[in-house]
Parts: C-alpha cells; structure tokens; sequence
C-alpha cells in the first residue's frame, strides 16, 4: 500500500536538494510525497540550524506536528515522526529530550542509510533512533536516481561541507569536512536530470568553488573545468552555481564566466562585511581589497555578471567605523542582491564566547541602514531591465491565470503574460515593470506584433 512522506524543508538549497533526494530513497519503500503533514505517515522536518531564529522554527513546528501524531494515533493511525538536517546534527538527544514524541533524528550525512533507520523505528519498543554520525561511506554513492522529475530547474550537489572554520558559522560542524563527488556521478546524475526535462542545473555546495573532484582522467578537477563539461550535455541550457568563497575564485571559475554561454552571469559571492579588522576577527582569509580584485576580474570576463552577497552586522568586535566600512563597499560593488544578517551567536563556534558583543539595538540599526542601501541597490538594478528583453525560463504559474511565473539570467523573478502550454520554454521577455522583487514582461514575439 501507498504510504504517504511529507518533508517539511528549512534553510538553505542544499536542504532542499537533500529532501528530494530523501523523496528518491524512500520511494522503493513504497512512499510517496504528500503535500500536508496529516495525510503522512511518515512527516520528516529537514532543518537548518545557521541562525537561532532557524532553530526556534523547528520547535514551533513540532507542536503543530504532536497534534497532528496524537490526533492520528486517536483514530488508530500512525504517524513516524523524524528531525533531520543541521539542527539534528547539532542538537541530536537534546531534541528528543525537548520533544519525546519524535521517532528519529539524523544528520545530513546519514540519509542514505533511511531504510534501515526506519525499520529500526518499525521494531523500537517506543524509543526513539539516533543517528547523527558522520559515516566513512559518502552518502551520494548509495543514492538511488531520481523517483520523480524535478522540474525545469532542479539543484545538484557537487561539494558539502566545509573545512574553512569562520568564527561565527556553524556549518564545518553541522555538515563536516569538506567533500567533492567525483565528476562521472556528476555528469551522470545531470544527464538523469535533463533527461527528465530539467534545462537548468544549480550545482551546489557550501563552498561549490573550492570543488576539487576525482575526474574521469583520474586527476583532482576543479569547478570550471565540472562546468565546461556539463555545458556539452545537450538540452542542458542554463548552469549556476553556489555558495561560492573569495578564497577559492580561482583563473578557472572566472574563465567560465567568460567562455560558457549557458554559465549564466550572476554570482554568489559572500563578502560578509566591508571592513578588514572584522573580516580577520571572522577567520575569512580574505581583505576587502582581495574582494575588489575578485569583482573586477570576473567584469572584466563577463562584463553584465551580475553580484549576490551575504552580509552580516554586529559580529563580535564591530564598531560603528567597521560598519560604515561595510556600507561603503555595498556602495562601490552595487549588488543585483544581497542578504543580510544580525550575528546570532551559535553554539560551539569561537564567535558566540567572544568578547566585546555587539548590543542587541546596534546590530538592529545597522541592519536597518545596510537593507535600506541593498533594497536600493536591488530596485535600481531591476528597473534598469525595464525595455530590455531577456531570455526567461518559465517555471510556474504564474499569481494571477494566464500568467507564467520564470527567472531571467540574473535571477530575478519574472512574470510574463503567456499560456501554460509554454511551460519549460526559454522565451525572450520584454521586461515592462520592476517592482520590488520581479519584474513582469510580455512574451517578445506578442511584443513585436
Ligand atoms: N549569524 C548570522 N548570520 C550567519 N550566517 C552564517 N552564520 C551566521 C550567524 N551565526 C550567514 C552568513 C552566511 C549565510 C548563509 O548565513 O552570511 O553566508
Ligand atoms: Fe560557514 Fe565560512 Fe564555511 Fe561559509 S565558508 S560555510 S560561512 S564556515
């Protein structure tokens, strides 16, 4: 019998890349994918654990997931509650102990092994499953094709974790040390992909630049090279790539930029902060100098490359000098985009037992004026596509019928007047409006009539 999962996802793309690939290993168990948590009988919630507020979210949602398992078990049902993801990673017993009712924690490096989790929950006298170690075996060897088509744009991880250790990050603890696929599992589960229909891959990785994988050739491949091969798989239009680091920009990666038409030309490249004593008292490894040399390197190679970035105010140590340092680079880089943070202290990192922490009200009126710059940043980049015509790949429906909701090259999210039978297309859109957050265009060729 058909049994229904619900995966509630948290967090960053990488969790939403591991929750379908949880989709693909549960499937052979006779699970399929439910779109609410009361018609599941298996609710797995993929959770993220980078800021305190993603934590706290879990919790709130466990109280809504004990009604709904107490309601099911009223009625004679059963329902397999499971936490995964970085908060279970981090947290691991400390969230049974705050929630008895769920059945299983694993960590992300764990989910490949779901079956046999599973059936050690089917045979648990009521006592709940922990599995949070970092296995030997890499996860990816052991998962199965995808269950289900994902779409026009689906995301494809090519590198985990993280051996960089910035003072105020989680992740080198949540998602361990660094690991790179090796290319031929990812070419193949490309190919799967655009076999499936998807034209636009985003290679992933907490620090997807600093890929170094086992290539066919038997030599260590780096990023851009991973790129120039997927850009040969036919039907394969469009290619990015995230999270990158400036440490690891290398020649390779801007000459991508530069030579591969289906690379597009928007990039994620997390700064942080504008000033140089933060940036060491963050382990980065990087100057704001070294940040402008990387910029102008990867304009000179694609002149209409468009920036992304994070940001945070209120690290440990950050005066209002540094801050306004911060506000000047944001002035100079102009990013198409950006997010930006307060410093939530997080458990175990050397930030959050650091001296000299900012106060609660500081951190607020910093982010105010730095999301106040980056909003205007943000408009004027998306008014300035207004008369241009951009190719956009349409992905959804749109909010109202008869629209088609798509993302242009940079990103950005756009709504064109078109029938759903154009679903899957790259269509050229005259872009006649830039609100906020998208822009709306018209189908060029009804445009032009
Ligand atoms: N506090 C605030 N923001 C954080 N980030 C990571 N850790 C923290 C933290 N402790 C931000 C960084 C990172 C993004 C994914 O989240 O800007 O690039
Ligand atoms: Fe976290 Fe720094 Fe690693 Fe990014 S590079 S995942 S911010 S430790």
């Amino acid at each position: 019998m058909a049994k229904g999962v619900y995966i509630k996802t948290f967090g960053c793309q990488m969790n939403v890349y591991d929750s379908a690939r949880m989709t693909d290993v549960l499937a052979p168990l006779g699970f399929t994918a439910v779109d609410t948590a009361k018609d599941a009988e298996l609710v797995i919630l993929n959770t993220c654990h980078i800021r305190v507020k993603a934590a706290e979210k879990v919790y709130s949602e466990l109280g809504t997931i004990r009604r709904l398992k107490a309601a099911k078990a009223k009625s004679g049902g059963r329902m397999i509650v499971a936490v995964a993801g970085c908060t279970a990673q981090a947290e691991g017993a400390e969230v049974i102990e705050r929630a008895p009712f769920v059945d299983l924690v694993f960590g992300p490096q764990s989910y490949h092994r779901l079956p046999e989790l599973i059936a050690r929950v089917l045979r648990a006298d009521g006592t709940a499953v922990l599995d949070t170690s970092f296995p030997t075996e890499p996860k990816f060897d052991f998962l199965p094709t995808a269950a289900a088509p994902r779409g026009f744009a689906a995301f494809l991880t090519v590198q985990e974790g993280c051996d960089k250790f910035c003072s105020f990050c989680v992740v080198p603890y949540t998602r361990g040390a660094e690991y790179s696929r090796p290319v031929a599992q990812i070419l193949a589960e490309a190919r799967g992909l655009v076999r499936d229909g998807v034209r636009e891959i985003t290679l992933l990785g907490q620090n997807v630049n600093a890929y170094h994988g086992e290539g066919p050739d038997g030599r260590e491949w780096r990023l851009g090279k991973l790129i120039r091969h997927l850009a040969e798989i036919p039907g394969l239009d469009r290619i990015r790539y995230t999270t990158s680091h400036p440490r690891d920009v290398d020649d390779e990666q801007v000459a991508a930029h530069r030579d591969v038409p289906q690379l597009m030309p928007f990039l994620h490249l997390p700064v942080q902060s504008g000033s140089d004593r933060v940036l060491a008292a963050m382990n980065r490894h990087h100057t704001v100098a070294d940040y402008r040399r990387i910029v102008d390197r990867l304009r000179c190679a694609r002149a209409d490359l468009a920036l992304s970035t994070d940001l945070i105010v209120g690290h440990p140590g950050e005066s209002e000098e540094d801050h306004r340092a911060t506000l000047g680079l944001v002035n100079e880089v102009r990013f198409a985009q950006a997010f930006s943070f307060k410093y939530s202290p997080r458990p175990g990192t050397p930030a959050a037992s650091g001296a000299s922490q900012v106060h609660d009200d500081a951190k607020s009126r910093r982010l105010g004026e730095l999301q106040q710059l980056l909003a205007n940043h943000h408009r004027e980049f998306n008014e300035a596509c207004v008369g241009r015509t951009l190719p956009v790949l349409l992905q959804k429906p749109g909010r109202h019928l008869g629209q088609l909701a798509g993302r242009s090259p940079y990103l950005q999210s756009v709504h064109v007047a078109a029938v759903a039978a154009r679903l899957g297309e790259i269509v050229p859109a005259v872009i006649t409006a830039a609100t906020a957050n998208s822009l709306s265009g018209s189908l060029a060729e009804t445009a032009a009539e």
